[in-house]
């Protein structure tokens, strides 16, 4: 049974691969248009972190004004589990990433496309 279901998956991701558009491709795709804010606006290439905001705050403790800031972190080099949990929670830590509606197979290809960014072109 096992066996099977391993010969049919790979079965299918062979046809994906070889069909009008490759994984990759599709992956690279969704990356610029995911239904909602590009990746590559905030995470540009993905390959490093990339300074979205500065801002300055006060201090509580010192009343001195201290610069932050917001980064995009690269994304390249990211484990399965944790692109997983960042694309499924409805709110980031940062509360600056935005929440996406992608299917499975779609979260695949996208994973994908962002562990072979600079791999290819
Ligand atoms: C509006 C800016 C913005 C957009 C658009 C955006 N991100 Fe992010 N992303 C961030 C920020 C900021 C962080 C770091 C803080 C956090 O985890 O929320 C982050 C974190 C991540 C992480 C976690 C990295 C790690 O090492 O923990 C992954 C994976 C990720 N983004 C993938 C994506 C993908 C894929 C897309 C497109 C579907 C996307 N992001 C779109 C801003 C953005």
């Amino acid at each position: 049974m096992v066996i099977l279901m391993s010969y049919l998956f790979s079965q299918q991701l062979q046809q994906i691969d070889n069909s009008f558009i490759t994984r990759f491709e599709y992956g690279a795709m969704l990356y610029e248009n995911p239904r909602g804010v590009g990746c590559v606006k905030c995470h540009e290439k993905g390959d490093k972190p990339v300074t979205i905001a500065k801002y300055k705050e006060k201090d509580k403790k010192t009343k001195k004004l201290i610069e932050k800031q917001i980064i995009a972190p690269a994304i390249n080099n990211v484990d399965f589990n944790t692109f997983i949990e960042k694309m499924k929670a409805d709110k980031t830590e940062s509360k600056i990433m935005p929440t996406y509606f992608l299917t499975n197979e779609e979260l695949k290809s996208l994973y994908y496309y962002i562990k072979n960014i600079g791999t290819r072109k």
